[in-house]
């Protein structure tokens, strides 16, 4: 049986589309039935809505707080029968309950090789910082921002004439590799996690 993920975004959705690929093949481990947004239209959905996958949006703004707007994407979730959580550019912090909820069962890509550059504005601060190397990491989420046992990393050049725009290009193509590739990690059940590091089986 392929694993049901739900997918959480608030924007543009490359990375929602780099998972849609990968799970247009029937082999692969998962299939997507749920995509969620924060913002209501996102390009993201329209992405979704090309490939029949089933769209919901919650405006974060409507709820009193974390907690309350959380627990409403936490029951649609469930209701829709989802056993992993990709955030695909999903731009809120989670909240404690939500994140331990998930513990094991979500998973996040940042722009970045963690744990150097957590948060935002990754590309300009690698620039800044003078790194030679900057890529992206897929990790289990935790309640911790940008935290949580790697799955995967890829690491790019930082070319001397790069700016944010051109390094953040050469990342997001290695983001769309990488994606899939944790996610099949993760739908496979070949993860485990042992303190903070994640042990992957047969790599
Ligand atoms: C991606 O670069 C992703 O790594 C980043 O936002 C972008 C979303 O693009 N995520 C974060 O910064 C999370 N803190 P996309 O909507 O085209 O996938």
């Amino acid at each position: 049986m392929r694993k049901k993920v739900g997918v959480l975004v608030s924007g543009r959705g490359s990375n929602l589309q780099a998972l849609l690929d990968a799970c247009a093949d029937p082999s692969f481990p998962a299939e997507i039935a749920l995509v969620i947004s924060n913002v209501p239209g996102v390009y993201a959905l329209e992405r979704a809505e090309k490939a029949g996958v089933p769209t919901l949006v919650i405006p974060h703004k409507g709820f009193p707080s974390r907690e309350a707007f959380d627990a409403e994407m936490d029951k649609a979730l469930r209701a829709a029968g989802i056993e992993i959580v990709c955030l695909a550019g999903f731009m809120r912090l989670l909240s404690p309950p939500f994140a331990e909820g998930w513990r094991g069962r979500m998973i996040n890509i940042h722009p970045a090789l963690l744990p150097s550059f957590k948060g935002l504005h990754t590309h300009a601060r690698a620039i800044e910082a003078g790194v030679k190397l900057h890529g992206c990491t897929v990790h289990l989420v935790t309640p911790e921002l940008d935290d949580g046992p790697i799955l995967v990393q890829k690491a790019v050049p930082v070319l001397a004439q790069d700016d944010e725009d051109s390094l953040a290009a050469r990342v997001l193509e290695q983001e769309h590799k990488a994606y899939p590739e944790a996610l099949r990690l993760l739908a496979e059940g070949r993860v485990t996690v042992e303190g903070n590091r994640a042990l992957i089986r047969d790599a």
